[in-house]
């Protein structure tokens, strides 16, 4: 955060050829140990881990005033890989204060936005390179990079007082999983779900 908190600043999202803020007060890496009970195939996960504690995601963040009026923004790196069929992708969380939005500018690579409400309304939109999406209020949100090569690169805008909720995906998960099928992904009902919630 510039020293002057209430100035206006301008960075650059592309440094030295490579997508990155050039500038940024947190650098959030999320690997693979960090994902336990977020991939449908627990076999598979227990296999990988095993041999290595993969980078799944990172995430760099402006830091602003966490007040409303502010804006939080950073940059979301998703790379490129596969848990069993189940594509990389973030934990998820709904927001702490249920009722604030978000906006996701795609930068670079393919992938779905998985977004579900507390009702149990389901939505996933493409994510690619040059689109907008927008999280509404209320909507959980994960983002799943599909590509098997490329980073899935998003800048995102958020409300500073928004804050985070990771608990009720990290006990139920999101009711739909994106999956490798031979070339083309596809959406299908997270077949862990059901059981965990009865849990
Ligand atoms: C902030 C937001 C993104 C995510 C980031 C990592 O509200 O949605 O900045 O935080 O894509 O995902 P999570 O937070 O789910 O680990
Ligand atoms: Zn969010």
């Amino acid at each position: 955060m510039p020293e002057n908190a209430n100035h206006p600043f301008s960075f650059d999202i592309v440094q030295d050829g490579r997508t990155i803020l050039s500038q940024y007060d947190n650098h959030i890496v999320r690997k693979l140990s960090d994902m336990q009970g977020q991939f449908f195939d627990q076999l598979a996960y227990d296999a990988i881990l095993a041999e290595e504690d993969k980078v799944i995601y990172e995430v760099y963040e402006v830091k602003r005033p966490e007040v409303s009026g502010e804006l939080l923004h950073g940059l979301s790196i998703v790379h490129p890989g596969t848990v069993g069929s189940e594509h990389f992708m973030t934990k998820g969380h709904f927001h702490e204060v249920l009722e604030t939005a978000e906006i996701y500018y795609c930068l670079h690579g393919e992938g779905y936005m998985v977004m579900e409400t507390p009702d149990g309304d389901c939505a996933v939109e493409p994510l690619k390179a040059q689109s907008v999406l927008y999280v509404p209020p209320c909507w959980a949100h994960r983002s799943v990079n599909t590509s098997p090569t490329d980073d899935l690169v998003t800048f995102f805008i958020y409300p500073a007082h928004a804050g985070h909720d990771y608990g009720s995906i990290e006990e139920h998960g999101f009711r739909k999983v994106v999956v490798a099928d031979k070339d083309t992904p596809i959406v299908m009902d997270n077949p862990v779900w059901q059981s965990k919630d009865a849990r």
